[in-house]
C-alpha cells in the first residue's frame, strides 16, 4: 500500500486470558488494559489503530457472553479432517473482542489452564490457527500480529509457513511477547502433529525446543519483546534462559524489553472505593486509619506503630514464598505483623496456615483470590514481601508502591527496573540480589529498622507514590514497535 502510513495500522492481539473476561494472572491484566492504552496513545497522535483482541472462549468466562454477536464459522484443517469452530464478538473500551470456541468434544473445557497438557493443547492450538482464519473470515488484513505466551505462539509459527503463499499474510508482521519463558507448551506434540505442524529448526536452538508451541513462535516471529528490559536481557543469561541463551543470542537484534504498565484508575489510593479512608502523598497521615481498620477485620491487635508485612502472590517456587516462610521465624524478635493473601500450591497453602498457627497474634493468611481484600491490603501495609526468584516484570510491587507501601523484592526482572533501592535518598524499596533466606533477611530487616525512622520513611513513600507506571510510556513504544515492524514489511 503506497500510502501504508496513513492507514489505519491493523493490529490483531491475541491471549489467553483478558480482563475483565477472564484473569488467572499478570497476563490478564496486561491483555485487559494495553489494548485499550494503545488506542488512546494513538488516538492522541492522531494516527488512527484499528485494533482487534481475539481471545479463546473459555467456559469459565466471567461475563455474561449471552449479548456476544456470532463473528464467523471457523475451520481449520488437520493432518486428517478438520477442526470446527465459532467465533464470536463482543465491543470492550471500543476494542472488538473476538471470543474463538472450538466445536465438539475438543472444545469443551472449563479451566483457563489446566493440569493435562493435553487439554490446553486442543484448545490454544486451535486457537492460535483459528484467529488467523478468523482475520481471512472478517476480510481483514493484520499489519501486526501481537501474540503474547505459549498459548498463542503457534499463529505466529503458522503466519510465517503461510505468508510466501498465501497473499492474505502477505504483509503481516508479527511479535511475540514473552512474559514467562519456562512455561513453553510442553507435551503438546501430538496435537501438532495432528494439526501437521512440523517440527522447526533454527540457529542455537537445542533439539528439545524444535516441537513446542513458544519456541515455534520465537523462532518464526519478525520481534520478541520482553515485559520488562531486564527480563529482555535475562533471556540471555543461563539463570533465566531456559536453555534458549544461544537460540536469543541469534536473535539479539529482534529481542526488546518492553515494561508493563498498571491500570492506573483501577489502582489509586486517592479514589480507590474498595479502601476505608482514601489518601494521597500530601495526606500520607491518613494512610494508618487504612491498618487499623484492617487489624480490626484480621482479628490482629490494634497496634498501628508496628509495621505490617503484606504479600499478595501466588503461592508457588517462582515467587520465593518459601523464602517468606523460611525468614518469617527467624525474625521473630522484632516487632511486624504479616498479612498473606493467595493460593496456590496445597504444600504451600498448608505451610502457610502452619505460620499463622504458630503466630495466632501476629499472623493472618487468606487463601484465596479476592480482589476487595487485595485493595485493603495494599492500603494498610507498611512493607510488601515479593522475593520472586523470577519475574518477567510483576505489577504488585508497582501498585504496592503507588499505595505507600514499599517493596522488599529481589533484583530481577521487573522488579530490578521499577524499584529504586540506591541511593538511600532516591529509595522507593528494598532490592536484594540471591534467591536465599539470608539475602532476603537482610533486606527485610533494614525496611523494618529505616520504619522506625519516620522522617526518611514518609520520604521514600512518597517517592514511592508519585512514580508514574501509566501505560502511556510504554504504549507509545509498542506503537514504534509495530510502525518499524510495518515499514519493515512492505
Ligand atoms: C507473567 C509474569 C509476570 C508479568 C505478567 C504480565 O505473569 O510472571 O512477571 O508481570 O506475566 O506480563
Amino acid at each position: 500500500m503506497a500510502n501504508g502510513s496513513q492507514a489505519p495500522l491493523k493490529v490483531l492481539f491475541l491471549a489467553s486470558e483478558a480482563e475483565p473476561f477472564y484473569k488467572v494472572g499478570g497476563l490478564g491484566d496486561y491483555a485487559g488494559s494495553l489494548p485499550a492504552a494503545l488506542r488512546a496513545v494513538a488516538e492522541k497522535e492522531g494516527r488512527p489503530l484499528d485494533m482487534r483482541v481475539a481471545l479463546p472462549f473459555h467456559q469459565s468466562i466471567a461475563v455474561d457472553p449471552s449479548g456476544f454477536k456470532k463473528a464467523a464459522h471457523l475451520t481449520v484443517p488437520k493432518r486428517r479432517g478438520t477442526a470446527k469452530g465459532i467465533a464470536f464478538q463482543t465491543t470492550f473500551n471500543n476494542i472488538p473482542f473476538y471470543f474463538i470456541r472450538r466445536s465438539g468434544k475438543a472444545g469443551g473445557f472449563e479451566r483457563i489452564y489446566s493440569p493435562d497438557p493435553l487439554q490446553d493443547a486442543r484448545k490454544y492450538i486451535f486457537y492460535s490457527l483459528a484467529s488467523l482464519r478468523l482475520a481471512e473470515a472478517l476480510d481483514w488484513q493484520p499489519d501486526i500480529l501481537h501474540a503474547n505466551d505459549w498459548h498463542a505462539a503457534v499463529a505466529v509459527h503458522q503466519l510465517k509457513r503461510l505468508a510466501p503463499v498465501h497473499p492474505f499474510f502477505r504483509d503481516t508482521r508479527s511479535l511475540l511477547v514473552v512474559h514467562n519463558l519456562p512455561y513453553m507448551g510442553g507435551g503438546t506434540e501430538d496435537v501438532l502433529n495432528e494439526f501437521g505442524l512440523p517440527p522447526v529448526d533454527a540457529e542455537g536452538l537445542p533439539a528439545w525446543g524444535r516441537h513446542f508451541p513458544l519456541t515455534m513462535g520465537l523462532v518464526a516471529a519478525d520481534h520478541i519483546a520482553a515485559v520488562s528490559p531486564s527480563y529482555a536481557q535475562e533471556l540471555l543469561s543461563d539463570e533465566f534462559g531456559s536453555g534458549l541463551v544461544k537460540f536469543f543470542e541469534s536473535r539479539r537484534e529482534r529481542l526488546s524489553g518492553i515494561l508493563n504498565g498498571i491500570d492506573t484508575h483501577l489502582w489509586d489510593p486517592r479514589t480507590d472505593s474498595h479502601i476505608p479512608e482514601n489518601y494521597s502523598a500530601d495526606s500520607l497521615e491518613r494512610k494508618p486509619l487504612n491498618k487499623a481498620s484492617l487489624l480490626q477485620t484480621l482479628g490482629l491487635p490494634p497496634d498501628t506503630e508496628r509495621p505490617l508485612l503484606v504479600a499478595i502472590t501466588r503461592l508457588d517456587v517462582q515467587k520465593g514464598v518459601d523464602l517468606i516462610l523460611s525468614a518469617m521465624p527467624a525474625l521473630k524478635d522484632l516487632p511486624w505483623n504479616l498479612a498473606v493473601l493467595g493460593s496456590g500450591s496445597p504444600g504451600y497453602e498448608r505451610d502457610f496456615s502452619d505460620l499463622q498457627a504458630a503466630f495466632p497474634g501476629r499472623v493472618r493468611v487468606s487463601l484465596e483470590f479476592n480482589s476487595h481484600l487485595a485493595h485493603q491490603l495494599y492500603a494498610a501495609g507498611d512493607i510488601f514481601l515479593m522475593p520472586s526468584r523470577y519475574e518477567p516484570c510483576g505489577l504488585s510491587q508497582m501498585i504496592a508502591m503507588r499505595y505507600g507501601c514499599l517493596p522488599v523484592a529481589r533484583a530481577v526482572g521487573g522488579l530490578r527496573d521499577t524499584i529504586q533501592d540506591v541511593p538511600a535518598d532516591a529509595r522507593t524499596g528494598y532490592l536484594f540480589a540471591d534467591a536465599d533466606e539470608a539475602s532476603f533477611s537482610r533486606a527485610l530487616r533494614s525496611a523494618l529498622a529505616d520504619f522506625g525512622n519516620r522522617k526518611a520513611w514518609q520520604a521514600a513513600q512518597v517517592r514511592a507514590m508519585r512514580q508514574d507506571f501509566s501505560w502511556e510510556q510504554s504504549a507509545r513504544r509498542y506503537l514504534d514497535l509495530y510502525r518499524e515492524l510495518r515499514t519493515e514489511g512492505k
